[in-house]
Protein backbone atom coordinates (compact mmCIF):
# COMPACT_ATOMS: atom_id res chain seq x y z
CA UNK A 1 0.00 0.00 0.00
CA UNK A 2 0.97 3.60 -0.68
CA UNK A 3 0.36 6.42 0.78
CA UNK A 4 -2.10 7.84 -1.72
CA UNK A 5 -4.13 4.18 -1.00
CA UNK A 6 -4.86 5.52 2.75
CA UNK A 7 -5.35 9.11 1.27
CA UNK A 8 -8.03 7.04 -0.98
CA UNK A 9 -9.41 5.77 1.95
CA UNK A 10 -9.84 8.84 3.90
CA UNK A 11 -11.75 10.60 1.17
CA UNK A 12 -14.33 7.73 0.84
CA UNK A 13 -14.87 8.25 4.20
CA UNK A 14 -15.42 11.76 4.63
CA UNK A 15 -17.46 11.97 1.56
CA UNK A 16 -19.60 9.21 3.35
CA UNK A 17 -20.56 11.44 6.39
CA UNK A 18 -23.14 14.07 6.68
CA UNK A 19 -22.57 17.48 6.03
CA UNK A 20 -21.44 19.58 9.14
CA UNK A 21 -19.17 16.50 10.64
CA UNK A 22 -16.10 16.54 12.45
CA UNK A 23 -14.79 12.74 12.68
CA UNK A 24 -11.84 12.07 15.01
CA UNK A 25 -9.49 8.70 15.01
CA UNK A 26 -7.69 7.82 17.83
CA UNK A 27 -4.38 6.07 17.50
CA UNK A 28 -3.34 2.51 19.58
CA UNK A 29 -1.38 3.98 23.20
CA UNK A 30 1.63 1.60 23.91
CA UNK A 31 0.84 -1.21 26.24
CA UNK A 32 2.83 -2.26 29.00
CA UNK A 33 4.25 -5.85 29.28
CA UNK A 34 6.33 -5.41 32.63
CA UNK A 35 7.47 -2.94 34.61
CA UNK A 36 8.71 -0.49 31.57
CA UNK A 37 9.23 -3.13 28.91
CA UNK A 38 6.29 -3.01 26.49
CA UNK A 39 4.51 -5.46 23.72
CA UNK A 40 5.61 -4.72 20.77
CA UNK A 41 3.22 -1.58 19.29
CA UNK A 42 0.44 -2.73 17.04
CA UNK A 43 -1.45 0.28 15.27
CA UNK A 44 -5.65 0.46 15.79
CA UNK A 45 -6.35 -1.41 12.46
CA UNK A 46 -9.05 1.94 12.04
CA UNK A 47 -6.63 4.47 12.66
CA UNK A 48 -3.92 2.64 10.14
CA UNK A 49 -6.40 2.30 7.56
CA UNK A 50 -7.39 5.84 7.39
CA UNK A 51 -3.57 6.85 7.60
CA UNK A 52 -0.88 4.25 7.44
CA UNK A 53 0.60 5.68 10.17
CA UNK A 54 2.26 2.84 12.65
CA UNK A 55 3.26 5.20 15.96
CA UNK A 56 1.14 5.81 19.13
CA UNK A 57 -0.48 8.87 20.52
CA UNK A 58 -1.80 10.54 17.57
CA UNK A 59 -4.85 11.54 16.57
CA UNK A 60 -6.65 11.94 13.16
CA UNK A 61 -9.33 14.80 12.97
CA UNK A 62 -10.89 14.85 9.61
CA UNK A 63 -13.43 17.91 8.72
CA UNK A 64 -15.19 17.70 5.13
CA UNK A 65 -15.47 20.86 3.47
CA UNK A 66 -13.28 22.53 6.21
CA UNK A 67 -9.98 24.40 5.66
CA UNK A 68 -7.39 22.66 7.11
CA UNK A 69 -9.55 19.51 6.11
CA UNK A 70 -6.82 17.00 7.54
CA UNK A 71 -5.47 17.09 10.21
CA UNK A 72 -3.28 15.10 12.33
CA UNK A 73 -1.51 15.21 16.27
CA UNK A 74 1.59 13.10 16.49
CA UNK A 75 4.44 13.08 18.72
CA UNK A 76 6.70 15.68 18.63
CA UNK A 77 10.68 15.10 17.51
CA UNK A 78 12.51 14.63 21.05
CA UNK A 79 16.31 14.04 20.53
CA UNK A 80 16.62 12.36 24.09
CA UNK A 81 13.71 10.38 23.25
CA UNK A 82 14.05 9.28 20.27
CA UNK A 83 18.04 8.22 21.79
CA UNK A 84 16.13 5.86 23.95
CA UNK A 85 13.09 4.66 21.97
CA UNK A 86 13.08 5.10 18.71
CA UNK A 87 12.73 7.45 15.85
CA UNK A 88 9.02 9.81 15.15
CA UNK A 89 8.01 11.31 12.34
CA UNK A 90 7.10 14.77 14.21
CA UNK A 91 5.06 17.55 13.21
CA UNK A 92 6.98 19.05 9.89
CA UNK A 93 7.89 15.75 7.99
CA UNK A 94 3.96 14.63 9.14
CA UNK A 95 2.07 16.71 6.11
CA UNK A 96 3.94 15.53 3.39
CA UNK A 97 4.81 12.41 4.49
CA UNK A 98 0.60 11.14 5.73
CA UNK A 99 -0.32 13.37 2.44
CA UNK A 100 -2.56 15.30 5.39
CA UNK A 101 -3.14 19.22 5.44
CA UNK A 102 -1.52 19.78 8.47
CA UNK A 103 0.07 18.61 11.69
CA UNK A 104 0.50 19.31 15.49
CA UNK A 105 2.11 18.27 18.42
CA UNK A 106 0.16 15.80 20.72
CA UNK A 107 1.07 18.36 23.45
CA UNK A 108 -0.69 21.22 22.22
CA UNK A 109 -4.18 18.72 21.60
CA UNK A 110 -5.76 19.98 24.46
CA UNK A 111 -5.29 23.89 23.52
CA UNK A 112 -6.07 23.08 19.67
CA UNK A 113 -8.45 20.13 19.55
CA UNK A 114 -11.94 22.59 20.58
CA UNK A 115 -11.07 24.97 17.93
CA UNK A 116 -10.67 22.44 15.33
CA UNK A 117 -14.45 20.67 16.18
CA UNK A 118 -15.96 24.08 17.18
CA UNK A 119 -19.48 24.64 15.14
CA UNK A 120 -19.67 21.16 14.04
CA UNK A 121 -23.17 19.84 14.17
CA UNK A 122 -22.11 16.16 14.21
CA UNK A 123 -18.67 14.17 16.03
CA UNK A 124 -18.32 11.18 14.22
CA UNK A 125 -16.00 8.65 16.09
CA UNK A 126 -15.79 4.81 17.49
CA UNK A 127 -17.15 5.06 20.98
CA UNK A 128 -15.98 2.49 23.14
CA UNK A 129 -12.80 1.72 21.16
CA UNK A 130 -9.21 2.70 22.65
CA UNK A 131 -9.34 2.64 26.30
CA UNK A 132 -8.67 6.69 26.35
CA UNK A 133 -10.41 7.53 23.60
CA UNK A 134 -14.25 8.30 25.30
CA UNK A 135 -12.80 10.25 28.05
CA UNK A 136 -10.65 12.54 25.59
CA UNK A 137 -14.13 13.09 23.64
CA UNK A 138 -15.97 14.32 27.37
CA UNK A 139 -13.40 16.06 28.01
CA UNK A 140 -13.44 17.94 24.33
CA UNK A 141 -17.38 18.19 24.76
CA UNK A 142 -17.14 19.67 28.40
CA UNK A 143 -14.73 22.41 26.57
CA UNK A 144 -16.86 22.98 24.06
CA UNK A 145 -20.15 23.13 26.20
CA UNK A 146 -18.86 25.29 28.46
CA UNK A 147 -17.19 28.23 25.89
CA UNK A 148 -20.10 29.47 25.02
CA UNK A 149 -19.24 32.58 26.05
CA UNK A 150 -16.26 32.42 23.90
CA UNK A 151 -18.63 31.89 20.82
CA UNK A 152 -17.98 28.02 20.80
CA UNK A 153 -20.89 25.20 20.60
CA UNK A 154 -20.83 21.84 20.99
CA UNK A 155 -21.56 19.09 18.09
CA UNK A 156 -25.62 18.12 18.98
CA UNK A 157 -25.05 14.87 17.18
CA UNK A 158 -22.95 12.03 17.69
CA UNK A 159 -22.18 9.84 14.96
CA UNK A 160 -20.42 5.92 15.41
CA UNK A 161 -18.36 5.51 12.34
CA UNK A 162 -18.60 1.94 12.72
CA UNK A 163 -21.01 1.89 10.08
CA UNK A 164 -19.57 3.55 7.72
CA UNK A 165 -15.97 2.88 8.01
CA UNK A 166 -16.22 -0.94 8.42
CA UNK A 167 -18.54 -1.28 5.33
CA UNK A 168 -15.27 -0.04 3.91
CA UNK A 169 -12.91 -2.12 5.24
CA UNK A 170 -14.96 -4.55 4.41
CA UNK A 171 -14.80 -4.11 0.59
CA UNK A 172 -11.14 -4.43 -0.38
CA UNK A 173 -9.56 -2.28 -2.82
CA UNK A 174 -6.57 -4.00 -5.53
CA UNK A 175 -3.93 -2.50 -3.31
CA UNK A 176 -5.45 -3.77 -0.24
CA UNK A 177 -5.74 -7.28 -2.22
CA UNK A 178 -2.19 -7.33 -3.56
CA UNK A 179 -0.77 -6.91 -0.17
CA UNK A 180 -2.98 -9.75 1.25
CA UNK A 181 -2.24 -12.36 -1.78
CA UNK A 182 1.17 -11.54 -1.01
CA UNK A 183 0.57 -12.40 2.78
CA UNK A 184 -1.19 -15.40 1.82
CA UNK A 185 1.56 -16.55 -0.25
CA UNK A 186 4.25 -16.01 2.40
CA UNK A 187 1.97 -17.65 5.19
CA UNK A 188 1.61 -20.35 2.19
CA UNK A 189 5.74 -20.87 2.76
CA UNK A 190 5.98 -20.85 6.08
CA UNK A 191 3.72 -23.77 6.26
CA UNK A 192 5.44 -25.86 3.97
CA UNK A 193 8.82 -25.08 5.64
CA UNK A 194 6.85 -26.74 9.01
CA UNK A 195 5.77 -29.66 7.23
CA UNK A 196 9.16 -30.09 5.65
CA UNK A 197 10.05 -29.83 9.17
CA UNK A 198 8.60 -31.75 11.26
CA UNK A 199 9.31 -35.14 13.37
CA UNK A 200 8.66 -37.11 16.17
CA UNK A 201 10.28 -35.35 19.51
CA UNK A 202 10.30 -31.75 18.27
CA UNK A 203 8.33 -29.39 20.69
CA UNK A 204 5.44 -26.98 19.52
CA UNK A 205 7.20 -24.29 19.96
CA UNK A 206 10.11 -25.33 17.47
CA UNK A 207 7.91 -25.96 14.54
CA UNK A 208 6.12 -22.42 15.42
CA UNK A 209 9.73 -20.87 14.81
CA UNK A 210 9.97 -22.13 11.88
CA UNK A 211 6.96 -20.88 10.58
CA UNK A 212 8.20 -17.33 12.44
CA UNK A 213 11.51 -17.60 10.73
CA UNK A 214 9.87 -18.55 7.08
CA UNK A 215 7.97 -15.16 7.37
CA UNK A 216 10.28 -12.89 8.78
CA UNK A 217 13.18 -14.24 5.65
CA UNK A 218 9.87 -12.95 3.57
CA UNK A 219 9.65 -9.74 4.69
CA UNK A 220 7.05 -10.62 7.35
CA UNK A 221 8.21 -9.97 10.60
CA UNK A 222 5.04 -10.35 13.18
CA UNK A 223 2.46 -12.96 12.96
CA UNK A 224 -1.22 -12.00 12.64
CA UNK A 225 -2.28 -13.26 15.65
CA UNK A 226 -0.87 -16.09 17.85
CA UNK A 227 -0.08 -19.40 16.41
CA UNK A 228 -1.57 -22.20 16.88
CA UNK A 229 0.73 -25.32 16.94
CA UNK A 230 -1.32 -28.58 18.45
CA UNK A 231 -0.01 -31.91 18.20
CA UNK A 232 -2.63 -34.59 19.22
CA UNK A 233 -5.21 -33.76 21.62
CA UNK A 234 -3.76 -30.24 21.66
CA UNK A 235 -5.71 -30.03 18.08
CA UNK A 236 -9.03 -30.26 19.77
CA UNK A 237 -8.63 -27.04 21.62
CA UNK A 238 -9.88 -24.62 19.50
CA UNK A 239 -7.30 -21.68 20.10
CA UNK A 240 -4.36 -23.64 21.78
CA UNK A 241 -1.15 -20.99 21.51
CA UNK A 242 0.87 -22.78 24.42
CA UNK A 243 2.45 -24.56 21.94
CA UNK A 244 4.95 -26.29 24.37
CA UNK A 245 4.12 -29.93 24.45
CA UNK A 246 6.26 -32.48 22.31
CA UNK A 247 5.11 -34.24 19.01
CA UNK A 248 4.56 -37.54 19.33
CA UNK A 249 5.20 -40.26 16.76
CA UNK A 250 1.55 -41.21 14.99
CA UNK A 251 -0.04 -38.03 16.04
CA UNK A 252 -1.64 -35.79 13.82
CA UNK A 253 -0.16 -31.86 14.25
CA UNK A 254 -2.76 -28.84 13.47
CA UNK A 255 -0.88 -25.48 12.68
CA UNK A 256 -3.37 -22.42 12.57
CA UNK A 257 -0.45 -19.44 11.67
CA UNK A 258 -1.09 -16.52 9.49
CA UNK A 259 1.46 -13.63 9.06
CA UNK A 260 0.75 -9.62 9.01
CA UNK A 261 2.36 -8.49 6.18
CA UNK A 262 1.87 -4.25 6.00
CA UNK A 263 -1.17 -4.31 8.94
CA UNK A 264 -2.83 -7.01 6.63
CA UNK A 265 -3.48 -10.73 7.87
CA UNK A 266 -3.46 -13.98 6.64
CA UNK A 267 -4.54 -16.58 8.01
CA UNK A 268 -3.98 -20.80 7.27
CA UNK A 269 -4.70 -23.78 8.85
CA UNK A 270 -2.76 -27.28 7.91
CA UNK A 271 -2.99 -30.26 9.43
CA UNK A 272 -0.57 -33.38 8.76
CA UNK A 273 0.97 -36.19 10.44
CA UNK A 274 3.85 -35.54 12.94
CA UNK A 275 5.82 -39.14 11.27
CA UNK A 276 4.40 -38.06 7.65
CA UNK A 277 2.25 -41.15 7.02
CA UNK A 278 -1.44 -40.37 7.69
CA UNK A 279 -3.08 -43.69 9.29
CA UNK A 280 -6.35 -45.14 8.04
CA UNK A 281 -8.48 -43.13 11.08
CA UNK A 282 -6.75 -40.02 10.33
CA UNK A 283 -7.09 -40.86 6.57
CA UNK A 284 -10.98 -40.83 6.97
CA UNK A 285 -11.47 -38.03 8.71
CA UNK A 286 -9.13 -35.61 7.32
CA UNK A 287 -10.77 -36.57 3.99
CA UNK A 288 -14.03 -35.75 4.74
CA UNK A 289 -12.71 -32.42 6.05
CA UNK A 290 -10.86 -31.34 3.32
CA UNK A 291 -14.10 -32.70 0.78
CA UNK A 292 -15.69 -30.07 3.05
CA UNK A 293 -13.54 -27.16 2.21
CA UNK A 294 -13.33 -27.46 -1.15
CA UNK A 295 -17.23 -27.68 -1.56
CA UNK A 296 -17.32 -24.31 0.24
CA UNK A 297 -14.54 -22.49 -1.53
CA UNK A 298 -16.00 -24.01 -4.89
CA UNK A 299 -19.11 -22.27 -4.29
CA UNK A 300 -17.80 -18.58 -3.03
CA UNK A 301 -19.30 -16.24 -5.84
CA UNK A 302 -21.38 -12.94 -5.16
CA UNK A 303 -24.76 -13.34 -3.67
CA UNK A 304 -23.62 -16.93 -2.03
CA UNK A 305 -23.89 -16.39 2.11
CA UNK A 306 -21.33 -18.30 4.70
CA UNK A 307 -24.40 -19.98 5.74
CA UNK A 308 -25.39 -21.92 2.03
CA UNK A 309 -21.64 -22.72 2.14
CA UNK A 310 -21.83 -24.36 5.93
CA UNK A 311 -25.34 -25.95 4.85
CA UNK A 312 -23.32 -28.23 2.37
CA UNK A 313 -20.33 -28.72 4.90
CA UNK A 314 -22.33 -29.70 7.16
CA UNK A 315 -23.95 -32.26 4.89
CA UNK A 316 -20.88 -33.42 4.02
CA UNK A 317 -19.02 -34.00 7.50
CA UNK A 318 -22.20 -35.64 9.12
CA UNK A 319 -22.72 -38.06 6.24
CA UNK A 320 -19.82 -38.81 6.53
CA UNK A 321 -19.49 -39.25 10.37
CA UNK A 322 -22.64 -41.50 10.09
CA UNK A 323 -20.80 -43.65 7.10
CA UNK A 324 -18.04 -44.05 9.77
CA UNK A 325 -19.84 -44.99 12.21
CA UNK A 326 -18.97 -41.44 15.25
CA UNK A 327 -22.41 -40.36 14.35
CA UNK A 328 -25.87 -42.47 14.29
CA UNK A 329 -28.85 -41.66 13.06
CA UNK A 330 -30.30 -39.46 10.37
CA UNK A 331 -28.16 -37.20 8.48
CA UNK A 332 -31.22 -34.26 8.25
CA UNK A 333 -32.26 -34.93 11.85
CA UNK A 334 -28.94 -35.12 13.38
CA UNK A 335 -28.34 -31.25 11.34
CA UNK A 336 -31.48 -30.44 13.16
CA UNK A 337 -30.54 -31.43 16.16
CA UNK A 338 -27.01 -29.67 16.13
CA UNK A 339 -25.39 -33.72 16.59
CA UNK A 340 -22.40 -32.48 14.53
CA UNK A 341 -21.48 -29.57 17.44
CA UNK A 342 -19.90 -32.36 19.28
CA UNK A 343 -17.22 -32.74 16.63
CA UNK A 344 -17.85 -29.42 14.39
CA UNK A 345 -18.24 -26.62 17.00
CA UNK A 346 -17.40 -23.36 15.03
CA UNK A 347 -18.49 -21.37 12.25
CA UNK A 348 -17.25 -21.75 8.71
CA UNK A 349 -15.36 -19.02 8.29
CA UNK A 350 -14.61 -14.78 9.25
CA UNK A 351 -13.89 -11.03 7.33
CA UNK A 352 -10.55 -11.03 6.92
CA UNK A 353 -8.32 -7.92 6.96
CA UNK A 354 -6.29 -5.14 8.50
CA UNK A 355 -8.00 -7.86 11.33
CA UNK A 356 -7.62 -11.28 11.58
CA UNK A 357 -11.07 -11.47 12.34
CA UNK A 358 -12.09 -8.22 10.29
CA UNK A 359 -14.82 -5.77 11.04
CA UNK A 360 -18.15 -5.76 8.65
CA UNK A 361 -21.92 -7.07 9.35
CA UNK A 362 -22.73 -10.89 8.60
CA UNK A 363 -25.96 -9.76 8.93
CA UNK A 364 -27.51 -12.33 11.03
CA UNK A 365 -25.47 -14.90 13.62
CA UNK A 366 -25.36 -17.63 10.82
CA UNK A 367 -23.64 -15.69 8.75
CA UNK A 368 -26.29 -14.35 6.05
CA UNK A 369 -25.06 -11.80 4.34
CA UNK A 370 -24.62 -12.32 0.32
CA UNK A 371 -21.43 -12.31 -0.67
CA UNK A 372 -20.23 -9.54 -2.75
CA UNK A 373 -16.93 -8.85 -5.09
CA UNK A 374 -13.97 -7.31 -3.14
CA UNK A 375 -14.76 -9.26 0.15
CA UNK A 376 -12.31 -11.92 1.57
CA UNK A 377 -13.05 -14.29 3.68
CA UNK A 378 -11.64 -17.69 5.88
CA UNK A 379 -13.30 -21.21 4.97
CA UNK A 380 -12.22 -23.37 7.55
CA UNK A 381 -14.23 -26.50 8.65
CA UNK A 382 -13.22 -28.90 11.21
CA UNK A 383 -13.48 -31.93 13.00
CA UNK A 384 -12.28 -32.60 16.85
CA UNK A 385 -12.50 -36.17 18.09
CA UNK A 386 -10.94 -35.35 21.77
CA UNK A 387 -9.51 -37.47 23.99
CA UNK A 388 -13.32 -37.66 26.07
CA UNK A 389 -15.45 -38.62 23.26
CA UNK A 390 -18.23 -41.65 23.31
CA UNK A 391 -16.81 -43.02 20.01
CA UNK A 392 -14.15 -45.92 19.42
CA UNK A 393 -10.87 -44.79 21.07
CA UNK A 394 -9.61 -45.40 17.53
CA UNK A 395 -11.10 -42.01 16.79
CA UNK A 396 -9.50 -40.23 19.59
CA UNK A 397 -7.08 -37.79 19.48
CA UNK A 398 -7.71 -36.60 16.00
CA UNK A 399 -8.59 -33.18 15.68
CA UNK A 400 -8.54 -31.34 11.76
CA UNK A 401 -8.48 -28.33 10.56
CA UNK A 402 -8.15 -26.78 6.82
CA UNK A 403 -8.06 -23.53 6.35
CA UNK A 404 -7.34 -21.50 3.65
CA UNK A 405 -8.62 -17.04 2.69
CA UNK A 406 -10.48 -16.27 -0.33
CA UNK A 407 -11.59 -13.24 -2.20
CA UNK A 408 -14.70 -13.08 -3.87
CA UNK A 409 -14.08 -11.99 -7.74
CA UNK A 410 -17.41 -10.81 -10.17
CA UNK A 411 -16.55 -14.32 -11.43
CA UNK A 412 -16.33 -16.44 -8.18
CA UNK A 413 -13.20 -16.47 -6.11
CA UNK A 414 -9.69 -16.32 -5.89
CA UNK A 415 -7.53 -18.26 -3.11
CA UNK A 416 -4.99 -16.41 -1.44
CA UNK A 417 -3.57 -19.32 0.05
CA UNK A 418 -3.46 -22.05 -2.55
CA UNK A 419 0.45 -22.35 -2.58
CA UNK A 420 0.54 -24.99 0.30
CA UNK A 421 -0.53 -29.05 -0.36
CA UNK A 422 -3.66 -29.88 1.34
CA UNK A 423 -4.10 -33.53 -0.52
CA UNK A 424 -2.68 -36.07 1.53
CA UNK A 425 -1.06 -37.67 -1.00
CA UNK A 426 0.72 -33.84 -1.79
CA UNK A 427 1.71 -33.70 1.92
CA UNK A 428 2.60 -37.15 2.17
CA UNK A 429 5.25 -36.59 -0.57
CA UNK A 430 6.39 -33.06 0.39
CA UNK A 431 6.84 -34.81 4.01
CA UNK A 432 8.84 -37.52 2.65
CA UNK A 433 10.96 -35.26 0.37
N1 LIG B 1 -6.72 -18.14 13.58
C1 LIG B 1 -7.99 -17.91 14.11
C2 LIG B 1 -9.02 -18.38 13.20
O1 LIG B 1 -8.78 -19.23 12.37
O2 LIG B 1 -10.11 -17.89 13.21
MN1 LIG C 1 -6.93 -19.66 11.57
MN1 LIG D 1 -9.67 -18.16 10.71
Amino acid sequence: MEIKDFKAQRQQLMASLPEGSVALLFAARECTRSNDTEYHFRQNSDFFYLTGFNEPDALLVLRPGQTPESVIFVRPTDKLAEIWHGRRLGVDAAPEALQLDAAFSVEQMAELLPDLVNGADTLAWLPGQEGYSDEAVSALMATLRGGFRQGRRAPTQQLDLRTQLHEMRLHKSDAEVAVMARAGEISAKAHVRAMQACRPGLFEYQLEAEINHECAMHGARFMAYNSIVGGGDNACILHYTENESQLKDGDLVLIDAGCELEGYAADITRTFPVNGRFSEEQKAIYALVLEAEKTAIAMIKPGVSIKEANDQVLKIMVSGLVELGLLQGEVQELIEQDAHKAFYMHGLGHWIGIDVHDVGDYHTAERTRPLEPGMVLTIEPGLYIGPDAEVDPKWRGIGIRVEDDVLVTEEGHRVLTGDVPKEIDEIEALMAG
